[in-house]
């Protein structure tokens, strides 16, 4: 029997840490005699090294077979450029699936030109849904299900989204979180970034901030009311921040700092998850740090009206604080003196979501 190859996508910073344990589930396959392979695609969506480099070294993930360079810009040109470059890819040499990760500008463009083409789509971490149609995110969602073949979800809930949307249990394959089978992995293997020491920090005597979305960062006043009130209610600790590189442009137009937060690089997965790991509570707008923080049982503080990720609230370590700056001070209070939920670990989050993804598609592909 020849090889049946499989896409992986993987085009911005979330999608590398979801795509590294499927890698490894695929080779350690292969070793066993599986008739699954598989062709790493880069779409060039992020780029820089701190934003991707950096994440494939840590994370031991291969080189990628290709890279379609797209580099930034509006929603419709990244969508457009990835559709032409992937579709032509895919024309003279197709593959027998696209495996697309996350919801990422991405994700959604390179299902669209596989689905076209008549070839299956496979989405992990498929179902889940914020309900805010202003995230692009939220669209890439949508569409992305819409046509995808087989869901890979980490989820109940994402498993009732996709029900109520009429998809039948055959398509629906609950396996875990791949973020978590990555983050239990490094686990060990964690360490302080370089300006730990520097800094003074020590377990749980610091904050840790993340800020990307459109709707935070975007608008200079959201964005430094923000930062006044992290600054304001986090009791005198340092509070480090890694700046994401569209936080950072927004920054440099602001005319006043803000004070009292430590601005840092976008950090390494290791370095990252370290200080996240030990920090008194982490302030973010991103969806898989509150995943992280859940698993690690760390306090996460979320700075949106919404969640794709419920289980974070309603099992983790996660609290909806809302974009609203006012209400952020009452949060922290209850945090510095100790008052905060402890949670526990989601089901099936447990480092097996990939290799339960490579049995499925052994069965699905080979078995066909
Ligand atoms: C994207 C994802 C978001 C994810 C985030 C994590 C979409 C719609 N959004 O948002 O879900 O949480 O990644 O980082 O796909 N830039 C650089 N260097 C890079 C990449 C980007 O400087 O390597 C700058 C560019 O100015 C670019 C801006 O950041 O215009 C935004 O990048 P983009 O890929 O459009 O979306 P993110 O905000 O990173």
């Amino acid at each position: 029997m020849t090889m049946l190859r499989i896409d992986l996508i993987a085009g911005a910073r979330p999608n590398f840490m979801k795509i590294a344990p499927i890698i490894d589930a695929l080779q350690a396959a292969r070793a066993r005699g599986s008739h699954l392979g598989y062709r790493l695609i880069h779409t060039g969506q992020h780029y820089d090294r701190s934003m991707s480099g950096d994440f494939f070294e840590q994370l031991g993930i291969p080189e990628p077979d290709i890279n379609l360079e797209v580099g930034s810009g509006t929603q419709a040109e990244q969508t457009a450029n990835i559709m032409v470059r992937y579709e032509k890819v895919l024309m003279e040499q197709p593959s027998a699936l696209c495996l697309v990760v996350g919801d990422v500008t991405s994700t959604m463009a390179c299902s669209i030109a596989a689905r076209k083409l008549g070839i299956p789509v496979a989405h992990v971490e498929g179902g889940i849904r914020s309900g805010d149609w202003t995230m692009p995110e939220e669209i890439n969602r949508v569409v992305t299900d819409a046509i995808t073949n087989w869901f890979f979800t980490t989820s109940d809930t994402a498993n009732d989204n996709l029900r109520r949307a009429g998809i039948t249990d055959d398509r629906i394959f609950f396996v875990g979180n791949t973020m978590i089978d990555t983050l239990l992995k490094h686990m060990p293997h964690l360490r302080p970034p370089a300006f730990w020491q520097a800094l003074g920090l020590e377990p749980g005597n610091y904050f840790v901030v993340t800020l990307h979305r459109p709707a935070n960062v975007d608008g200079e006043q959201q964005l430094l009311r923000l930062l006044h009130a992290i600054a304001g209610g986090t009791g005198g600790l340092p509070v480090i921040f890694p700046v994401h590189p569209r936080t950072a442009k927004h920054l440099r137009e602001l005319d006043s700092a803000v004070p009292d937060l430590y601005y840092v690089d976008p950090q390494g997965y290791l370095e990252f998850n370290y200080l996240a790991k030990h920090a008194r509570g982490v302030i973010t707008d991103s969806g898989g740090i509150t995943e992280e923080t859940t698993v690690m049982g760390v306090p996460c503080l979320t700075l949106r009206d919404n969640t794709e990720r419920p289980e974070t609230v309603a099992v983790g370590t996660n609290e909806l604080i809302g974009t609203d700056p006012a209400r952020l001070l009452p949060a922290l209070t209850r945090l510095l003196v100790g008052q905060w939920k402890k949670g526990a670990i989601p089901q099936k989050w447990d480092g097996k979501a990939a290799e339960r993804i490579v049995e499925h598609l052994e069965r699905l592909l080979v078995a066909r």
